[in-house]
């Protein structure tokens, strides 16, 4: 293999430059030829190609966000978008592509394999979404940003005796949610995993107020409810003041922490020897702290991503 590119796709995470540096000195050094694709997958499609040196990704391993850019592109779906982006690859004498990002570019990666282009996925998301993995690139770095979130409401909210509901994000997943309740002590954990019943979140709460409970913290993944409603009907029911906050896009900013950037590093380097050895269509990940990869089109069709039941459970135990 001579030629391969490299884009980053979906919502950034902190800790893609690092896979983009670890892809591109990679190579170069088993002298392959790398291209870099600005914008994900519509710059892809718009021909936004451009030689990848060594110093292009110096000063990058600490930088949060993707200096390829990145873009949501649902149009990838339509074949025909995909064949031009093909063509625009095979007009380089582009092999093979490496795509950082989430579920949605998996989607776009597996397409295109099937469709004779071979691609590899690293999971790249705050969301820890994604199957064939224990974590995904960000995710880490977002859970610091939460947690350093939370411990800052918890200062305010316990000086003031009021309820903090603190909206994260995560989509689908309550990774997020859950892991940042543990580490920053929330009192109640909302998950979209579990469902939701508003009725018996509030009479938990006003009976822990009712025992002398002064200030809580409750943690949400977001699209579960309108969080700023529900602090108005926590505060007439348990007459102590109720705050709202959604963390929103501050999340997803960010230096990234050492483990996203080592781990990103890691499965840069590794979708690069994957390439070389001739493997396609597959989807990196770390499971039980060893490197692994998948078939791309299982990963996405058959694989389901365990829910991790007993960080759950943990997050009543401690609260
Ligand atoms: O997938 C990452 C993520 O940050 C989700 O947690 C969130 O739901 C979504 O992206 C927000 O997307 P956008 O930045 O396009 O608003």
């Amino acid at each position: 293999i001579k030629k391969i590119g490299v884009l980053t796709s979906g919502g950034d995470a902190p800790g893609m430059n690092a896979a983009v540096r670890a892809v591109v000195r990679t190579a170069i050094a088993k002298g392959i030829e790398v291209y870099g694709i600005y914008d994900g997958y519509l710059g892809l499609h718009e021909g936004r190609i451009k030689k990848l040196e060594r110093h292009n990704v110096s000063d990058m391993i600490n930088r949060g966000g993707t200096f390829l850019g990145s873009a949501r592109f649902p149009e990838f779906k339509e074949e025909s978008v995909r064949h031009t982006a093909i063509a625009n690859m095979r007009k380089l004498d582009i092999e093979a592509l490496v795509v950082v990002g989430g579920d949605g570019s998996y989607m776009g990666a597996k397409k295109m394999t099937e469709m004779g282009f071979p691609c590899i996925g690293l999971p790249g998301t705050i969301d820890n979404d994604i199957a064939g993995t224990d974590y995904t690139i960000g995710f880490h770095t977002a859970l610091n940003t939460v947690l350093d979130a939370i411990d800052r409401l918890r200062d305010t909210s316990s000086s003031h005796n009021r309820i903090s509901i603190v909206e994260i994000m995560g989509r689908h997943c309550g990774d997020l949610t859950m892991m940042a309740a543990i580490g920053g002590g929330a009192e109640f954990t909302i998950i979209p995993e579990k469902g939701y019943n508003e009725d018996e979140l509030v009479a938990s709460i006003v009976s822990d107020v009712e025992k002398g409970k002064k200030h809580a913290i409750i943690a949400i993944t977001e699209h579960i409810t309108n969080v700023a409603d529900l602090a108005m009907v926590i505060e007439k029911r348990t007459h102590l003041e109720t705050r709202a906050t959604i963390l929103g896009h501050t999340q997803r900013g960010g230096s990234p922490c050492a483990f996203d950037r080592i781990m990103a590093s890691e499965m840069g380097a590794f979708a690069v020897e994957l390439l070389i050895q001739g493997e396609a269509g597959r989807c990196v990940g770390i499971q039980s702290n060893k490197l692994t990869h998948h078939d791309i089109i299982d990963a996405i069709e058959n694989m389901a991503r365990p829910f991790n039941q007993s960080i759950y459970d943990l997050t009543k135990i401690l609260s």
